[in-house]
């Protein structure tokens, strides 16, 4: 887990990153009125990134937090209801307090605006009160300052004590040398302390989940929200909804959300997780039409080899949900799963059983899909063949055919080709503020694989999404989008990078390791803005102060940047000026 805060103080931006914010540059003709749009359009994404919780540093095994990332922390956990502690979000008592109605809808439809700075400051004084002079102080604070009752905070600083004690104390080294004697060490569940506080104590064994109780019901409330969200997003940039759609799902984040990507996947089709006699879920009740109110999505899944190992009874669940939805007697037009495999029968006399394949993953013992390691080692000629390797790796269908019998990794990439040559979006969860699609390789290579295999197969560029389940407010973000966002929070904003820093060589390596990842956006997907790489080699290396810092701790990875610079530039993603350009040659020749 790294350390954390609220980026307050936003990545000094100079003139042109300002520009880059709306791609484009200041129109003299534009009316006042266009201008003061887009001057709030400017506002909104400023906040945005000052709203993000950014990690400033690693977390050092065996150390516990420090009093500001504990109070961003605790701010987090209290910005969602916990009914299972009986406490309520502070947002919504304070809220609730001023008479502000319908605080929900103005969270999900403003990015900001002066109610809800309100609402923040009052919440952060609040947690920073608890902090320094414990729970007294913060719901008299809150009584005085929005008539929140004493008894309806209470529970949530309760609960925020518990957190607050448990973030304090620190079992990692000794659980560690327990482990390493062979003693008992105490399970604890997996996900991040904002999605589940029950995680602390840190340093037990995690454990997962029991993949029968996924997904769950606060899981599947959540997915209809995300899911319709996406699905209006497409439809507002597109004007229809996409023929079909791909999803990544992978085991860790349904681990941590309880199946939030199992559910939204659910949605999409238009039905229900129902539980059998045993409590367990293993049917699906279909929506009606009528309910629903828009057309059954088409769903390839592609899961994780770790999703495949810990959810197989999940992966018959929606193999039974497509199967369920194509065979129902609806308007094609209403069905696009029907709609799909009806044409796919009609064209070449396939199957109902092969038409019909939607669940995927890597052959069984296998793990990944090899193009991070391909655009890593630079081993790749085109982008079509990161996409081609993407259907390799992942082209083994997981399913039970008309008969009942199961197929359990059967090779079959002429079913996946054909399955991604109807997708016009691709989409992936990103569940957790600690770890986005620039800190890991493992998002481009299943989002930008996918995304690259979808693109040579259907001759058309997919629309690609994000999610970020974590916030409050559902939010989807196309890939560029994200790329800006965690580029100005994260890899360009000093706070980030100085705090790595701290860290000497292993901090110069994940400032490498970020621009590494947002190279592989521009691999997979050809995301990335050029003003990222430009604005990366000033802040890192034509700036001779940050150069010598950084050659002093890391050589290696200095090197290593450069080079993955100028190869943005000689595949094609950057165009810098030629300046730049001879500086940094002179750089890595030097
Ligand atoms: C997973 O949880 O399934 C996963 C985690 C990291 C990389 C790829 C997949
Ligand atoms: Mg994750």
């Amino acid at each position: 887990m790294p350390t954390i805060t609220e980026d307050d103080r936003v990545a000094s931006f100079d003139l042109t990153s300002v520009n880059n914010l709306n791609h484009q540059g200041p129109e003299p003709s534009m009316s006042s009125t266009d201008r003061d749009r887009r001057v709030f359009q400017l506002y909104e994404q400023l906040l945005e990134i000052e709203q993000c919780l950014i990690p400033t540093g690693l977390h050092v095994f065996g150390r516990a937090s420090e009093l500001q990332e504990k109070a961003d922390l605790l701010r987090m956990v209290a910005s969602f209801d916990r009914p299972e502690h009986g406490a309520h979000a502070l947002p919504k008592l304070v809220a609730q307090g001023l008479g502000i109605d319908g605080y929900d809808m103005l969270r999900r439809e403003a990015t900001s605006n002066d109610v809800l700075e309100l609402i923040d400051a009052i919440v952060a004084e609040a947690v920073k009160r608890f902090c320094d002079e414990g729970p007294d102080a913060a719901t008299d604070w809150l009584n005085s300052r929005a008539r929140v009752e004493k008894q309806e905070s209470l529970p949530t600083f309760q609960l925020l004590m518990n957190v607050s004690e448990q973030l304090d104390s620190n079992h990692e080294m000794d659980s560690l040398m327990r482990a390493l004697r062979g003693e008992y060490i105490e399970p604890g569940p997996g996900a991040d302390i904002v999605q589940n506080p029950l995680i602390l104590p840190t340093g037990r064994n995690t454990h997962a989940v029991n993949p029968y109780s996924v997904p769950s019901q606060i899981a599947f409330a959540r997915a209809e929200h995300t899911a319709d969200a996406l699905l209006r997003r497409h439809f507002d940039e597109h004007g229809r909804y996409p023929r079909a759609l791909a999803l990544v799902l992978w085991g860790l984040d349904n681990i941590k959300t309880q199946g939030e990507g199992v559910a939204q996947a659910l949605w999409l089709l238009g039905v229900r997780p129902v539980s059998d006699a045993l409590n367990r879920t293993t049917e699906v009740e279909v929506i009606p039409l009528e309910e629903l109110k828009r057309p059954r999505m088409d769903v390839v899944m592609t899961v994780s080899g770790i999703f495949r190992d810990l959810f197989a009874p999940t992966m018959a669940l929606l193999d039974k949900a497509v199967r369920r939805v194509a065979a129902l007697d609806e308007p094609l037009n209403m069905n696009y799963v029907r709609r799909n495999v009806s044409e796919k029968i009609d064209a070449d006399g396939a199957e109902f059983d092969d038409a019909v394949t939607r669940v995927f993953s890597n052959a069984p013992g296998n793990y990944g899909t090899n193009v991070n390691f391909m655009v890593i080692d630079s081993r790749w000629e085109t982008a079509d063949s990161l996409g081609d390797l993407f259907v390799t790796r992942k082209c083994f269908a997981y399913s039970r055919d008309s008969m009942g019998r199961t197929i359990e990794g059967r090779e079959a990439p002429h079913l996946l080709d054909d399955a991604l040559s109807r997708v016009e979006a691709t989409y992936q969860n990103i569940d957790s503020f600690e770890v986005g699609i620039t800190d890991v390789d493992h998002y481009f290579e299943y989002l930008g694989g996918i995304s690259r295999a979808v693109e040579k197969r259907a001759q058309s560029r997919p629309a690609i999404y994000l999610s970020d389940s974590l916030s409050p407010q559902t939010k989807i973000r196309s890939l560029e989008e994200t790329i800006r966002l965690e580029t100005r929070a994260k890899t360009l904003n000093p706070k980030w990078y100085e705090g790595m820093l701290k860290h000497g060589f292993r901090g110069v390596a994940e400032i490498e390791n970020h621009v590494l990842n947002t190279f592989g956006w521009s691999a997979t997907a050809d995301a990335v803005d050029p003003w990222i790489y430009t604005d990366i080699t000033k802040t890192f290396l034509l700036d001779s102060e940050m150069l010598s810092r950084l050659l002093e701790l890391n050589p290696d990875s200095v090197r290593a940047l450069m080079k993955r610079l100028l190869e943005a530039h000689d595949r094609g993603y950057w165009n810098p000026s030629e300046e730049i350009l001879e500086q940094l040659r002179d750089l890595a020749h030097a």
